[in-house]
């Protein structure tokens, strides 16, 4: 059943970063096709006035945006509004009534700290703005299972779940979603996709840039907050799933949620923690900070299809390439020919840059001796570049109401139960050179057989 569309988008943090680099640019990229026709009201306590905010848009776009696009941005600068006011003041939120006039359903888009959430939802509920409204809210969401509990409380007071977007902007890459496709679309992956013939699974999200001057939000994160919890359990689950019943966004999640739950909880002895040389020494970091720049750790989904195969994980800043990458490697063939032990067949499946799903296979060298070589079987490749972005998908998808690419309560909840222990375990943290894969311990300690398979990138 399709839902009604929002009526009205209302964005809480509209002078901020994140507007700055990912919203503006998402908002133009949906008025470019069509998607949207409503009010945007942008709410912020910058002393603002609307001309500002547009100029802000109009800066946002050239810089982050590809570019302005002149009909696009007409359109925008008509559709959009300014409040500016402090979020504890009720006058801020009768404002924000009075912009939102005859609107029946408004998205209510908070991309400001948590610590606001609990005060933003509480006001619009006292000014008359939540009555079929749905509240789409930025990651991260808490920094831990007690506070990630306390937020779900929080929204929960005022909205039911079927109203909160949780955003977890990995969905809305359309290549961590093709892999539910890819995998339900092909039977023949199902005879190989299990623990009988699967002897681990990796995942590696290595970026070769470090902080970005995002110092002082790092330094209270850290690589498995950042994206270890959220982006890559994604990305593992969409792997481990079972088909779902339907294709509707509760049965997608159904079993999402059901991986994370045969995850046994995450301890010391299977995570490795590593800081790049020089991070410390980056403006708003600790001087003696301990929080890991670089994750890898080894994972157990003790379902029926994969108990007993290691899934790994692996993320970092400052490695020698930018590659999302997943690899499951096959167990062994048995050797027949004396000459050729093959190398296990795998298939890796690349999120970006590039598009990639290929099937490593082991052929006769062609120098007619009995010695193997091997290939890979390319599926696909294309372009990462022509993607829709991630945040036009899932802000269309949130005004639709279309929840499949959002992380629901049980989710989130389940993802920080599997870290939480670790997160509070203060463990050691390894110094690395940046430009490298990370310390040598991640290879020591929590490498799968046959080693990490590290990603090359085309210059
Ligand atoms: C964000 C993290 O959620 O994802 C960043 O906060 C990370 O640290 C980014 O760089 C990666 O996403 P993308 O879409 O740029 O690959």
């Amino acid at each position: 059943m399709s839902e009604p569309h929002s009526d009205a988008l209302v964005f809480f943090g509209a002078t901020g970063d994140l507007a700055y680099k990912k919203i503006f640019p998402a908002l133009q990229a949906m008025l470019k096709r069509g998607h949207l026709t409503v009010p945007v009201i942008g709410v912020a306590k910058a002393g603002w006035n609307l001309d500002q905010l547009r100029a802000r848009a109009r800066d946002s776009l050239e810089k982050h945006g590809g570019g302005v696009d002149a009909p696009a941005f007409e359109k925008l600068s008509m559709l959009l509004r300014y409040v500016d006011g402090d979020y504890n003041d009720p006058a801020t939120f009768q404002a924000i009534r009075k912009e939102l006039g005859s609107a029946q359903r408004p998205a209510h888009y908070l991309a400001i700290p948590p610590v606001m959430f609990a005060v933003v939802v509480e006001q619009l509920a006292k000014a008359n703005c939540t009555a079929g409204a749905r509240v789409i809210v930025e990651k991260p969401f808490g920094r831990d299972l007690a506070s990630a509990r306390e937020l779900n409380r929080i929204l929960h007071g005022t909205f039911d779940e079927a109203h909160v977007f949780r955003i977890d902007h990995y969905l809305g890459k359309r290549p961590v979603h093709n892999m539910i496709f890819f995998r339900f679309a092909n039977a023949f992956l199902e005879t190989f996709w299990d623990r009988k013939h699967v002897e681990s699974v990796q995942i590696t999200m290595a970026e070769n840039f470090g902080i970005q001057g995002r110092g002082a939000f790092y330094d209270q994160i850290g690589t498995i907050r950042d994206v270890v919890q959220n982006h890559l359990f994604q990305v593992l689950a969409n792997l481990a799933m079972e088909p779902p019943a339907r294709t509707d966004s509760e049965s997608i999640r159904d079993e999402k949620v059901k991986v994370l739950k045969a995850i046994r909880t995450l301890d010391e002895a299977n995570m490795v923690r590593g800081q790049f040389r020089g991070y410390r020494k980056e403006p708003g970091v600790a001087p003696d900070s301990k929080v890991e720049t670089f994750a890898a750790v080894r994972l157990e989904v003790g379902s029926w299809r994969w108990q007993g195969v290691p899934f790994y994980i692996r993320a970092g800043k400052s490695l020698p390439v930018t590659c999302t990458e997943v690899v499951l490697r096959l167990r062994r063939p048995p050797k027949l020919f004396p000459t050729c032990s093959p190398a296990p067949n795998y298939f890796r499946f690349r999120v970006n840059p590039d598009v990639t799903g290929a099937f490593g296979v082991t052929v006769m060298d062609p120098d007619d001796q009995m010695i193997g070589q091997q290939v890979e079987l390319l599926a696909s490749r294309h372009p990462g570049a022509n993607e829709v972005d991630a945040y036009e998908r899932v802000l269309g998808d949130a005004m639709q109401g279309d929840a499949t690419l959002f992380a629901r309560e049980d989710y989130v909840e389940e993802a920080w139960r599997i870290v939480d222990p670790v997160l509070k375990a203060n463990t050691p943290v390894y110094e690395y050179e940046p430009g490298t894969w990370g310390p040598s311990e991640a290879d020591q300690k929590v490498a799968p057989a046959g080693g990490w398979h590290n990603p090359t990138v085309a210059a």
